[in-house]
C-alpha cells in the first residue's frame, strides 16, 4: 500500500459550512475567507448562485465574491446549478464553477427540483458557456454511500454518474458521502465501482461527519489513490436538503491525519485553525474538530 506524497485540499467552509447557517454575516464571510486565503490554501468554494428562495444563506455570494481579496495563486469557486447561476458567477469573476446533482433520484429532486437525467441535460449549457470563457467546471456527485430518501446507493450507479460527469466535461468528480453514513469498507467497494469508470486522479472525496467516520474513509480513499479532499474548516457544514446531516470533516483533523502520514498538504494547520475560531466565535459555537479545539486548549496553557 502506498500513500501520496502530496494531497490537494478543497476548503468547502464558506460553502457547504455557511449555506447551512442563517445569521453569519456577510462581512463575517469575507473576514473567513480572507483569512482562509492566507493559510496556504490553494482552493476556496466561496459561495454559491443558487436560487435565494431554496437556500436564502447563499444570496450574499454575489457580495462575497466582490469583497474578498484575491491571490492570484487560489482557485475562488462557487456552485452554479444551472445557466442562470453560471451567468452570475461569471460576473463576479468566479475562476471556477461546481455543478452538482445526485447517485440518488429522489436528492436530486430534492436538491435541484429535477430528475438525474434532467440535470446532466442542465448542465449540457453551463458547461458549452463555461468553455467559452475557459472556466473549468468541477462535477459533485451527492450521496454516493447512502440517500436520505432512497437508502444504500449502488455503486455501480455512482460509477455510471460520475462518468457521465466526466463526458460533460468536468475536470473532476467529488463523490459527496452527503449524509456521512459511510464507512470504510462502503466507501471502499464504492471507489472500486468508480475508478473502473473514471481515473483515480480526476477523482475527489467529499465526506460529511455525521456518523464520526469521516476521517478513517479519507484514509480508505487515501490508501487507494485518491489525492483531492474536501473538508471545511472548523468542521462547519450540512446540506439543507438532507436532514440530519452534520458537517464535512474538519479540514483542521484532515491536516493533522495528513502530517501524521508524512503527506504534504500546503496549508499551515495553526492557521487554517485560527480561521475556524473566529468563525466559530461568530456563530458563538465551538468547532467540532477535536484538533482545532487541542490546538486551542495547548494555545491557552
Ligand atoms: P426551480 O425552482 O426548479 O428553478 O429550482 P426554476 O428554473 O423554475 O426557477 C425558479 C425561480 O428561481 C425563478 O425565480 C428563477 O429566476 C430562480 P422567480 O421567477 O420565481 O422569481 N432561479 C435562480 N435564482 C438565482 N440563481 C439561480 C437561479 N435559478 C433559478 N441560479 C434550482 C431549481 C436548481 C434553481 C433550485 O433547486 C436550487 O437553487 N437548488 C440549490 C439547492 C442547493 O444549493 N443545495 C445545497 C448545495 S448541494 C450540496 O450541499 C451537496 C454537496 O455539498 C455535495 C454533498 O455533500 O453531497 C455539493
Ligand atoms: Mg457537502
Amino acid at each position: 500500500m502506498t500513500l501520496p506524497n502530496h494531497v490537494n485540499i478543497v476548503e468547502v467552509g464558506a460553502r457547504d459550512g455557511l449555506q447551512n447557517e442563517s445569521r453569519v454575516s456577510t462581512e463575517a464571510k469575507v473576514r473567513l475567507i480572507d483569512l482562509l486565503s492566507d493559510t496556504g490554501l490553494t482552493h476556496i468554494e466561496t459561495g454559491s448562485f443558487v436560487s435565494p428562495k431554496w437556500v436564502p444563506q447563499m444570496a450574499d455570494s454575489r457580495e462575497v465574491m466582490s469583497r474578498i481579496t484575491r491571490r492570484k495563486n487560489i482557485t475562488y469557486s462557487a456552485l452554479t446549478p444551472n445557466l442562470q447561476g453560471l451567468e452570475q458567477a461569471l460576473d463576479t469573476g468566479a475562476t471556477q464553477v461546481s455543478i452538482f446533482t445526485s447517485s440518488s433520484e429522489r436528492f436530486c429532486q430534492h436538491n435541484i427540483n429535477c430528475s438525474i437525467a434532467e440535470s446532466l441535460t442542465r448542465f449540457e449549457p453551463v458547461m458549452a458557456l463555461a468553455n467559452e470563457h475557459n472556466i473549468p467546471v468541477r462535477g459533485y456527485l451527492s450521496c454516493v454511500v447512502d440517500c436520505p430518501y432512497d437508502g444504500a446507493t449502488n455503486p455501480t450507479q455512482v460509477g455510471r454518474i460520475a462518468h457521465l460527469l466526466m463526458d460533460l466535461g468536468c475536470y473532476e468528480v467529488s463523490l459527496g458521502d452527503t449524509i456521512g453514513t459511510g464507512t470504510p469498507i462502503r466507501i471502499a467497494n464504492m471507489l472500486e465501482a468508480v475508478q473502473q469508470k473514471v481515473p483515480t486522479d480526476k477523482l475527489a472525496v467529499h465526506f460529511h461527519d455525521t456518523w464520526g467516520q469521516a476521517l478513517a474513509n479519507i484514509y480508505q480513499a487515501l490508501t487507494m489513490g485518491i489525492k483531492t479532499i474536501d473538508s471545511s474548516v472548523a468542521g462547519l457544514g450540512g446540506c439543507p436538503y438532507a436532514h440530519g446531516a452534520s458537517g464535512n470533516v474538519a479540514t483542521e483533523d484532515v491536516l493533522y491525519l495528513c502530517q501524521g502520514l508524512g503527506i504534504e498538504t500546503g496549508v499551515d494547520l495553526e492557521l487554517l485553525a485560527k480561521a475556524g475560531w473566529m468563525i466559530s466565535e461568530e456563530l458563538n459555537r465551538q468547532p467540532t474538530s477535536k484538533v482545532s479545539l487541542a490546538l486551542k486548549h495547548r494555545s491557552e496553557i
